[in-house]
């Protein structure tokens, strides 16, 4: 399903569960080898998706160990994202010539435990939610805006190369067109002398998961 929120230029690959059959590199067994079990599944399976979506660019199979601050360390010329939550894991990839960076999340169709919401969100977000919740029932809007944030710092990090906070993106969510806006509070990152200020995404929910991905054009 990932492929429906993402453009022609990615190629992605997913699972509903985890593959027994996953084979680690070395060098990532050695960084996820005293990991708990659960940890070390969904980090393998999620290599299997990154090397089935490398396969579909004609990339080789490479690790993929984590890099600065836990981002994935892609080869050189390609971008990429990986995400994991209870019954999914994905990774997207492109060529850097193409796509500038790509953040997908994955996560539960539930309610945000309690007292989460007022964490990780802006009042206008909440006040959106309020109205999203009557207008368009369907997938759990508060777990979609959660969703949305982090696929924003899954592609902000990679360009900005430092944190954003849950406070610093506005979040809209469109529900009609399975889209969302996340315009940037603070200074963004420069891209070919611009300010990037905003990150426009797609997001789904199907089969009890909710998912966003955002991809920037090159
Ligand atoms: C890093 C973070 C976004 C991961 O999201 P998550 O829902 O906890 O976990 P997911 O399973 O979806 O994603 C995990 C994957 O994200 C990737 N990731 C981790 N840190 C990353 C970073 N700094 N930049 C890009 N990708 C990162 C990794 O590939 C990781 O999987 P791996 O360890 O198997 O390689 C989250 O833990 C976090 O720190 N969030 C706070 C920052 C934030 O979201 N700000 C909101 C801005 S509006």
């Amino acid at each position: 399903m990932i492929e429906e929120i993402l453009l022609p230029a990615v190629a992605a690959a997913e699972e509903f569960g985890d593959r027994p059959d996953a084979v680690l590199f070395p060098e990532e067994q050695a960084v996820i080898g005293r990991a708990v079990e659960k940890r070390r599944r969904e980090f393998a399976t999620a290599r299997a998706c990154a090397r089935a979506a490398l396969a579909r660019l004609g990339q080789p199979p490479v690790a993929i160990l984590p890099g600065e601050r836990g981002s994935p360390g892609w080869p050189p010329g390609i971008v990429g994202s990986i995400t994991h939550c209870a019954g999914y894991r994905a990774a997207a990839v492109g060529k850097a010539a193409e796509v500038l960076t790509i953040g997908l999340d994955a996560e539960p169709d539930e309610p945000l435990p309690d007292g989460v919401l007022g964490a990780i969100s802006l009042a206008a977000e909440r006040v959106s939610l309020r109205d999203l919740a009557q207008a368009a029932p369907g997938p759990n809007w508060d777990r979609m805006l959660f969703c949305a944030k982090e696929s924003v710092y899954k592609a902000w990090f990679p360009l900005a190369g430092r944190w954003l906070g849950f406070e610093q993106a506005h979040i809209t969510l469109d529900p009609a067109g399975g889209t969302f806006t996340a315009r940037l509070l603070v200074p963004g990152p420069e891209v070919d002398g611009r300010e990037l200020t905003a990150f426009d995404g797609r997001w789904l929910a199907r089969d009890g998961v909710v998912l966003t991905a955002i991809t920037v054009p090159a």
